[in-house]
């Protein structure tokens, strides 16, 4: 098993949360090794202890390959299997994402390939979209353009705002990046002429969630 993950955070950290509750219920056999991330305030890093967390302030660099060159090298020296953006809010750049790709796994609160970017929520609403939900996929140098590796979907309700639809959102989410990390460290999870496989077929569309949290091929 290649249990060891790395989590990179901006913001809040409910799904560092989620991941860390599933570590402690016995649910999720992985071994946190870094909460890495770009915001020295963000409150992600509170979770943790301080002997796991990195953080710099991406804007006391020179430029954006130092940070980022940085900020690698702080994941390399955790030695993860898997590095999680669970909230990750700066584009990671191209080195980065070569020297971890294949094992680069975020979370995005859509139907990708639908709403890549900012402001998902209401960009769902706005198109009148009856359904919503989010993506686990891998990494890319194109922005949220990774094969997609796992999906959730919820319906869109009457009177929702970008808002509720969050709110409504997240526990999902949470369950969906719980369930494809486990998914990732199980050794289910490969890359052959950098594509995807699952259980040694390509993947081909996204894994659907189920009610009760486990990964299942979409029909
Ligand atoms: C989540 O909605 C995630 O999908 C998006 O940013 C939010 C982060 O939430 N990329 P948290 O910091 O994990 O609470």
């Amino acid at each position: 098993m290649s249990r060891r993950i790395a989590v990179l955070v901006s913001g809040r950290g409910s799904n560092l949360q989620a991941l860390l509750d599933a570590i402690k219920a016995g649910t999720l056999s992985a071994d946190l090794v870094g909460v890495l991330s770009d915001r020295p305030d963000a409150p992600a890093l509170q979770k943790v202890p301080e002997a796991l967390r990195w953080s710099a302030d991406a804007k006391s660099f020179p430029d954006r390959l130092a940070f980022d060159q940085a900020l690698a090298d702080a994941v390399a020296a955790c030695h993860p299997d898997w590095v999680i953006c669970a909230g990750y809010m700066r584009i990671l750049g191209d080195d980065f994402i070569e020297r971890f790709r294949g094992r680069l796994l975020n979370i995005h609160p859509s139907l990708l390939p639908k709403y890549r970017g900012l402001r998902t929520h209401a960009r769902a609403l706005a198109a009148g979209d009856v359904e919503h939900g989010a993506s686990v996929h891998f990494v890319v140098p194109e922005l949220d353009a990774g094969t997609v590796l796992a999906q959730v979907v919820i319906p869109v309700l009457p009177g929702d705002t970008p808002e509720s639809l969050a709110v409504r959102l997240l526990p999902h989410e949470h369950a969906l990046l719980t369930a494809s990390v486990a998914l990732a460290i199980s050794g289910r999870l490969t890359e052959q002429d950098s594509h995807p496989f699952c259980d040694g077929q390509p993947l081909l569309k996204p894994l659907a969630l189920d009610s009760s949290g486990n990964l299942f091929p979409s029909p």
